[in-house]
C-alpha cells in the first residue's frame, strides 16, 4: 500500500464508523495564542474537547499536518524522527470511549492493515484497570504483552488544556531493530515501534496544574502515518517510505553520496528531507521566514538544511529545487500546496541566498573559536560569540550549539540572552533619543493628570462647542496666545483626529469670542489630543469658550483613502497569499501608502488584479459599518488584527460588505462607492521581504488619470500624431533611426578608406623601416583599428602608428607587419610609452595594439615619441 492510500483507507474506515472526515487544519494555529505550532491532530480541536465550541459532528477523523521540533537533533538517526510529520486521528467529543477506540484501532491495524497481531505489545496507563480489562478480555490481547507505565509514557498533555491517560499499541519489528537481546517496551531504540496513540481525554490542565474533569469523555488518537507506511511497506525507516524515498533519491543523485553506504551522510540527507517537508508546508500553510515566532523556526530548519547541503557539498541555493518534488509526492491529498509552489520555491532560495553569503565566513570565526578555547582548555563558548555569530553571520543559536556540541562544546545560553537584552537596550535608547524631548512628554502628562481624558467624538461630529483646557507654548503652559503664535492646544472634548494607525491627523480651524486659529495637524501626545495651532487672528485664551470645527473636505478625503487601505490589505491577501501582513500604512488626504510583507516586487499582473478587484467593490457600493464590541468577539468574526498592535478590551471593527473586517480605530467612508475610483500610483521595495503600494482615491484618482492623459496627448503632438497613432509613430522613429545609424556606419567607412588613401603617402623610413605616423579627428576606437589594418596591409612591411583626436582624449592604434615582429619591434610596447606621453596607458599584442591617453593636446609629442622608440630598436 502506497502512503496516500494508507492515509485514504484510515479516513474511509472511520467515515464507515460514522466519522466525519475534515481537512488538514493550516499548520499555524488559528486563534490558539498558546501554539506555535499544530503539533497533534487535536490541536486545531481544543475548542471542542473543553465544551467552550460546539463541533460539526461529535466523531471526526482527519489526516493532519504537524509540526515538532523539540526532537530535532535526532532527526536522520533514529528510524522514525521527523520535524513534519502528518498525524491520523479520530476524535470523539461526548460521544463513544475507551472501548470503541480500543476496538477500532486493533481492527483497523489488523483486518484493514493485516498487520500480525502477534507483534503487537500494549501499555496502558498504571492505574488503567478499565482499558487493561478492555485489551485483555474484550479484545484478547494476552496479558504479558500489556504493560503498565506511568505518567511520563501513558498520560498525554501538552502544556494545558485537555489531555488525559492513554495507550499505545506498539508493534515489536524483531530483534535486529533492537539494541541489544534484552531491550524492552518503552526503549528508546528503535524495536518497539509506538504506533498507535489513543488518549482518553477526559481532564483539563489548568494554567496552575490542576487536572480538572472535563465536562464529557472524549477520545484523541493519533497514528504517525509515516510510522504506519514503514511498517507496512516493510522498510527500515519512515525515510525509506514513498514519503521520503523521490525526495533523498534525488538529493542523493545530486551529490557524490551514496544512500547507505556511509552514516553521517545518510543523516544529512534525510535531515535536508525532513526539513524541506516541513519548510514547504510552512510556508504554504502562511509562516515566512524571520527572527522571531514561528518565522525562526522556519529559518532555523532551513539553515540546518543548509548547513547539512553543505556537508554533501551540495551547491546553495539547492534545497528551493527539491520543493516541487515535495508538492508532487504530497499534493495529491494537500491539493492547495501546489497554487503555492513557485511562491515557497522563492522564498526558500532566497533565504538560501541570504545564509549561503555569511555561513562559510561564520564557519571559519565558528571553527577558530573553538580551536582557541580548545587551547585554553575552555569548554563553554561565551554568549557574546554566539551573539555575533546570530547577528552578523545569521546563525541560529541552535545551530551553533549543535556545531559546538559536535566538537564537544556547550554554548553560554544566558550569556547570549543578555548580549540580546543590550542590543535591544541599545536600540530602545537609539529610538528614544528620536522621540519627543523629555520634559515636553511630562508637561502633558501633568496636564493629563490636571484635565483628565479628552473626549473625542469626531466619528459622528465635525463641529462642535467645547472649551480650552490648556495652552502649551514653547514648553510652557501660557494663559492666551495672539495673532502669529505657535501653540499647542488641549481643549475638553474634540472632533479632531489625532494621528494615529497610520491616519493623519485632522486640520481645521479653532474660534473662540476673541480670535481664532488654523489647526495645522492633530497628535496624541502622552494619551492626550493636541491640536497644534497657528492663531490667525486676535487671541486665544485659555478656559474660554471654543468652536472647533474640523476640515471636511481634507476629513473626507482622509476617509476615502483609509477604507481603500482595508479594500487594499483583503486584495492584496487575495491576489499575492495569506502571508500579505501589513507592516505600515500612512493615510493621508492625498494618498495611500501601504507596507506589507511580501518576497518580491508585485507583478504589473498582479497590480492590475488588485486595482481591479478593489474597484469591483467600489463599484458594488459596499456599504462600510462599525461596531465596538470585546476583543474576543471580534476575532471570533475573523477579524484581522494587526500584529504587534495593543487594544484595549473594547475594540471597533470595521468591516466594508462582507469582503474585510479589521479592527481599527480610524475614520471611513459610509460606503465604498464615495471612492468613486481607486488607483495605484507606485509599487516598490522598503526592506527585504517589504514591499510598499501608493494608491489614490476618488478626485486624486480623477487628477492622476488626467494627468497621464495629458502626457501621452503632449508626447502624441510632438510626434505630430494623435494618441491612438503614438505607439506607430515611436515604431517609426525607431525604424529611422537604425536606418540613419546604418547610413552613418557605412560613411564612416568610406571616410576611413578615403583617409588611408591620404596616409599612405606620409610613409616614411626610421631605422630602415617604413613608418607612418598620423593624426586624424574625431575616429572611434573601431575606425582606427580598420584605419591601422588598411594601411598596415598596404604597406607589406613597416610599422603604421595613428592618434585619433576626440572632445577629452586621445586614441592610438600601434600596427606592426610580422616581419618586423621577428626583428623586435612590438606593438604593445610602442603603444605603451607613446600614450604615456598622452596621459594614458594601455598595450597589446606584438603585432597590434591600442592605448588611450587623457591629453589630446598632447597627440603630436606622442607620435614623436614614436619616432624616437622605434629609432632606438636594435
Ligand atoms: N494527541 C495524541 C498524540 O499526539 C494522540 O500522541
Amino acid at each position: 500500500m502506497n502512503s496516500s492510500e494508507i492515509r485514504q483507507h484510515f479516513l474511509d474506515f472511520f467515515a464507515s464508523k460514522d466519522h466525519k472526515i475534515l481537512p488538514s487544519a493550516p499548520l499555524v494555529p488559528q486563534d490558539d495564542p498558546t501554539l506555535l505550532w499544530i503539533n497533534a491532530g487535536m490541536a486545531p480541536f481544543k475548542k471542542y474537547f473543553d465544551g467552550s465550541a460546539t463541533p460539526p459532528k461529535r466523531r471526526i477523523a482527519t489526516s493532519q499536518k504537524c509540526i515538532r521540533t523539540n526532537d530535532i537533533e535526532n532527526v536522520g538517526k533514529t528510524a522514525r524522527h521527523q520535524t513534519f510529520f502528518e498525524m491520523l486521528g479520530n476524535f470523539s467529543f461526548g460521544d463513544y470511549f475507551k472501548e470503541e477506540a480500543i476496538r477500532w484501532g486493533y481492527e483497523f491495524l489488523k483486518d484493514e492493515l493485516g498487520l500480525d497481531e502477534s507483534k503487537f505489545w500494549i501499555s496502558i496507563y498504571k492505574d488503567d484497570d478499565e482499558a487493561f480489562k478492555i485489551w485483555h478480555e474484550k479484545i484478547g490481547v494476552p496479558k504479558d504483552r500489556i504493560v503498565r507505565m506511568g505518567k511520563d509514557e501513558n498520560f498525554w498533555e501538552i502544556g494545558t488544556g485537555p489531555c488525559g491517560p492513554c495507550s499505545e499499541i506498539h508493534y515489536d519489528r524483531g530483534i535486529e531493530y533492537g539494541c541489544d537481546e534484552g531491550c524492552e517496551l518503552g526503549c528508546e531504540c528503535d524495536r518497539y515501534l509506538e504506533v498507535w496513540n489513543l488518549v482518553f481525554t477526559q481532564y483539563n490542565k489548568t494554567e496552575d496544574g490542576e487536572y480538572l474533569d472535563l465536562p464529557q469523555k472524549n477520545i484523541d488518537t493519533g497514528v504517525g502515518l509515516e510510522r504506519l507506511a514503514s511498517l507496512l511497506q516493510d522498510v527500515e525507516s519512515n525515510f525509506e517510505t514513498d514519503l521520503f524515498q523521490p525526495l533523498i533519491n534525488y538529493i542523493t543523485d545530486n551529490c557524490d553520496v551514496e544512500y547507505g553506504a556511509e552514516e553521517q551522510a545518510d543523516i544529512a540527507v534525510k535531515v535536508i528531507a525532513d526539513h524541506i517537508r516541513s519548510v514547504t508546508f510552512a510556508i504554504g500553510d502562511g509562516a515566512l521566514p524571520s527572527n522571531e515566532g514561528r518565522g525562526y523556526v522556519v529559518r532555523r530548519l532551513l539553515r540546518r538544511a543548509v548547513r547539512y547541503a553543505k556537508e554533501l557539498d551540495l551547491e546553495i541555493p539547492f534545497l528551493h529545487t527539491i520543493v516541487p518534488l515535495v508538492v508532487e509526492v504530497m499534493g495529491e491529498h494537500y491539493t492547495k500546496l501546489e497554487d503555492k509552489e513557485e511562491q515557497i520555491k522563492k522564498i526558500v532560495k532566497q533565504e538560501e541566498k541570504r545564509f549561503q553569503k555569511t555561513l562559510a565566513q561564520g564557519m571559519n570565526i565558528l571553527e577558530d573559536i573553538i580551536a582557541e578555547l580548545k587551547e585554553k582548555d575552555v569548554a563553554e563558548i561565551p554568549g557574546q560569540k554566539v551573539f555575533t555569530l546570530y547577528d552578523t553571520y545569521g546563525f541560529p543559536k541552535e545551530l551553533t550549539a549543535e556545531i559546538a556540541a559536535e566538537h564537544g562544546f556547550t554554548i553560554d545560553e544566558s550569556g547570549f540572552e543578555s548580549a540580546m537584552q543590550e542590543q535591544r537596550q541599545r536600540a530602545r535608547e537609539a529610538r528614544e533619543d528620536h522621540d519627543q524631548g523629555h520634559s515636553e512628554l511630562e508637561l502633558f502628562k501633568d496636564i493629563k493628570d490636571d484635565v483628565g481624558e479628552v473626549d473625542f467624538v469626531g466619528y459622528e461630529e465635525f463641529e462642535l462647542e467645547t472649551e480650552i483646557n490648556s495652552i502649551v507654548q514653547d514648553e510652557e503652559e501660557v494663559e492666551k496666545i495672539s495673532e502669529g503664535d505657535k501653540a499647542r492646544i488641549v481643549l475638553d472634548k474634540t472632533p479632531f483626529y489625532a494621528e494615529s494607525g497610520g491616519q493623519i491627523g485632522d486640520q481645521g480651524i479653532i474660534k473662540t469670542e476673541t480670535g481664532q486659529a488654523q489647526v495645522l495637524d492633530t497628535v496624541e501626545i502622552a494619551e492626550l489630543t493636541v491640536h497644534e495651532v497657528e492663531v490667525t487672528g486676535g487671541q486665544i485664551k485659555v478656559a474660554s469658550k471654543v468652536i472647533a470645527e474640523i476640515n471636511d473636505r481634507l476629513r473626507k478625503a482622509t476617509a476615502k483613502n483609509h477604507t481603500a487601505t482595508h479594500l487594499l490589505h483583503q486584495a492584496l491577501k487575495d491576489v499575492l497569499g495569506d502571508h500579505v501582513n501589513q507592516s505600515g500604512s500612512s493615510v493621508t488626504p492625498e494618498r495611500l501608502r501601504f507596507d506589507f510583507s511580501h518576497f518580491e516586487a508585485v507583478t504589473e499582473e498582479e497590480v492590475r488584479e488588485i486595482e481591479n478587484r478593489i474597484n469591483h467593490r467600489v463599484q458594488e457600493n459596499l456599504e462600510v459599518n462599525v461596531d465596538l464590541m470585546s476583543l474576543d468577539e471580534a476575532k471570533e468574526k475573523g477579524a484581522v488584527a494587526l500584529f504587534g498592535e495593543k487594544y484595549g478590551s473594547q475594540v471597533r471593527l470595521v468591516t466594508v460588505g462582507d469582503y474585510s473586517s479589521e479592527l481599527c480605530g480610524g475614520t471611513h467612508i459610509d460606503a465604498t462607492g464615495e471612492i468613486g475610483l481607486f488607483k495605484i500610483i507606485n509599487e516598490s521595495g522598503v526592506a527585504a521581504g517589504t514591499r510598499r503600494i501608493e494608491a489614490v482615491t476618488g478626485q486624486s484618482a480623477l487628477n492622476y488619470v488626467q494627468q497621464r492623459e495629458d502626457l501621452i496627448s503632449e508626447a502624441a503632438a510632438k510626434l505630430k500624431g494623435t494618441p491612438d497613432e503614438l505607439l506607430d509613430k515611436i515604431d517609426n522613429l525607431q525604424e529611422e533611426v537604425k536606418d540613419l545609424e546604418k547610413e552613418i556606419t557605412s560613411l564612416k567607412d568610406k571616410l576611413a578608406a578615403a583617409q588611408t588613401n591620404d596616409l599612405i603617402g606620409d610613409t616614411e623610413e626610421i631605422n630602415g623601416v617604413n613608418v607612418i605616423l598620423d593624426s586624424v579627428e574625431d575616429l572611434d576606437a573601431e575606425g582606427l583599428r580598420k584605419m591601422g589594418d588598411n594601411l598596415a596591409n598596404q604597406l607589406d612591411s613597416g610599422i603604421v602608428i595613428l592618434g585619433s583626436k576626440l572632445p577629452n582624449k586621445v586614441l592610438f592604434v600601434a600596427k606592426v607587419t610580422a616581419d618586423l615582429v621577428d626583428e623586435g619591434y612590438q606593438a604593445g610596447s610602442i603603444i605603451s610609452e607613446v600614450a604615456q606621453v598622452a596621459g594614458g596607458g594601455g598595450g597589446g599584442r606584438p603585432d597590434m595594439a591600442q592605448a588611450g591617453g587623457s591629453k589630446p593636446e598632447k597627440l603630436s609629442a606622442a607620435l614623436d615619441k614614436a619616432k624616437e622608440v622605434i629609432a632606438e630598436v636594435e
